[in-house]
Formats: C-alpha cells, sequence, structure tokens
C-alpha cells in the first residue's frame, strides 16, 4: 500500500508494461532490436528514478509467456541483453542498494538465463533499498495456475482451503506487496496478462509515449496522477 509523503501519496509497488520498443525502432527505420537495447537504457533510468523517489518494489514486464510467439532472432536477443544486463550491472545494484528479484515461469528459461537470475537474485539479497522484480517469462494467468499448484502440493488437495489468501501466499514472491500503480506505455488499453491477481485494485497510466522515450518526467507526471487518484476499494468514501 501507499505511503504518504509530501501531502501525496508515493505507491509502495509500482508495476510498468515497457511497450512500444519495436514501433520506436520501426518509426526510426531502425531494426526492432534496437528498440530492445534502447528500451534497456531507459529501465536502468527509471530503476535509479524510482529507487531515488523512495518507490519500495517495482515490477518490470520483460517478456511474457506470449512473448514466445516472436521470431526467434527477436527472442534471442531479448534473452541476450538481460544475460548480459544481469551479468554487468552489479555494481549499479550495489551503488543503488537495489535487491533483483524475479517472477516469472522459471522451467521455460534457458538454464543460462536461469543461472544469472540466481547469481544477480544471490549477489543482491542483502541489499535492503528498492526491490525490482523482473518478470521474465512471465504470465499472470501461468503465475495463478503455479500458486494454486504450489498449494495442492503442500496441502494435499483440501478444496476448502483454498481461498484468496492461499493463492496469495503461493505466489512466486509471497511477500511483495500488490502494485499500487501499473503503467503502461505505447497506448494500449490491456493488461496483456500482467499480474492478472495482484493488480485486482491498481491504478493504471497509461501514456501514448513509446518505452524508449519514457523519461524521468513521465515517471513523475505517473506518480502525481497516481497521488491524486481516489481509491475506494469497493468502498463508499463520501
Ligand atoms: C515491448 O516492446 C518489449 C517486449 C514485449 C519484449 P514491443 O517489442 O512489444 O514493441 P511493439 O509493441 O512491437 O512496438
Ligand atoms: C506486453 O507487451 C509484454 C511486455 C511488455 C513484456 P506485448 O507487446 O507483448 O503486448 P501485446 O501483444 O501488445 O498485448
Ligand atoms: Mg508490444
Amino acid at each position: 500500500m501507499g505511503d504518504k509523503t509530501g501531502g501525496g501519496t508515493l505507491p509502495g509497488h509500482v508495476g510498468i508494461i515497457m511497450d512500444g520498443n519495436g514501433r520506436w525502432a520501426r518509426r526510426k527505420g531502425l531494426a526492432r532490436t534496437s528498440g530492445h537495447t534502447e528500451g534497456l537504457k531507459t529501465a536502468r533510468r527509471i530503476v535509479e528514478a524510482a529507487s531515488k523517489r523512495g518507490i519500495r518494489y517495482l515490477t518490470l514486464f520483460v517478456f511474457s509467456t506470449e512473448n514466445w510467439r516472436r521470431a526467434a532472432q527477436e527472442v534471442d536477443f531479448i534473452m541476450s541483453l538481460v544475460k548480459q544486463h544481469l551479468t554487468r550491472e552489479l555494481d549499479f545494484y550495489r551503488e543503488n542498494h537495489i535487491r533483483i528479484r524475479h517472477t516469472g515461469d522459471t522451467d521455460g528459461l534457458a538454464p543460462d538465463i536461469r543461472a544469472e537470475i540466481d547469481q544477480a537474485l544471490g549477489d543482491t539479497r542483502n541489499f535492503d533499498g528498492m526491490q525490482v522484480i523482473l518478470a521474465l517469462n512471465y504470465g499472470g494467468r501461468n503465475a495463478i495456475v503455479r500458486a494454486a499448484r504450489r498449494f495442492l502440493r503442500q496441502c494435499g488437495g483440501e478444496t476448502a482451503d483454498l481461498d484468496e489468501d492461499a493463492i496469495t501466499r503461493n505466489l512466486d514472491n509471497p511477500d511483495v506487496p500488490d502494485p499500487d500503480l501499473i503503467i503502461r506505455t505505447a497506448g494500449e488499453f490491456r493488461t496483456s496478462n500482467f499480474l492478472m491477481w495482484e493488480a485486482a485494485y491498481a491504478e493504471y497510466f497509461i501514456t501514448d509515449k513509446f518505452w524508449p522515450d519514457f523519461c524521468t518526467e513521465d515517471f513523475d507526471t505517473a506518480l502525481a496522477v497516481y497521488a491524486a487518484r481516489e481509491r475506494r476499494f469497493g468502498a463508499v468514501t463520501r
């Protein structure tokens, strides 16, 4: 849940659907892969800004369970970018005290990527600043199914015990609070299977800007818009 700060309300957990890399590249007459390279630079800038603003959790939608439908060359490129980033940026995370987490289906990831993720998780596990949750091979429905399976494995199938709390407790990172704010770039009004369970009461901020063009001012605008929203969670407040 958001904290009250400086007269506004700062979201405790922000999720970002980083969309529009391909369109950004096409508009410039470049290959889609250039859009992903540029998108990674944006991600780095926004991680830094979010950490400075005091955001506690930032979930970045990096690759969805549906993104395997793309050309193998594009998929390979994105995976290699992720791998490079995780191996080279430890200093950046150390300087900013940022802890890396992962959400998504690890079974579908190549062993080398899994190893890099495990390494980054281990290397940053004691950093007490913002937590960046990388949603990689992530799908909201897949996450719910995996949570239900974890529950069944532990509890032996007592259906009466399978309640909302049981699903929440069995998600990939049960200690991470629900997102307060979800930002989507590139103007699409859909969730694309992002945080289906956790986003039940998230506030959405959608901008037409493509992800590589999204800047810290845009992030601050999203925070300001969020601060002005009235969240009712189904209740009547006036
Ligand atoms: C977001 O940009 C990155 C991923 C989904 C991996 P896109 O690659 O979806 O860019 P558009 O939507 O085609 O412009
Ligand atoms: C959502 O973007 C996934 C990520 C940002 C990683 P997509 O580009 O895959 O979403 P759709 O296909 O437009 O719904
Ligand atoms: Mg897209």
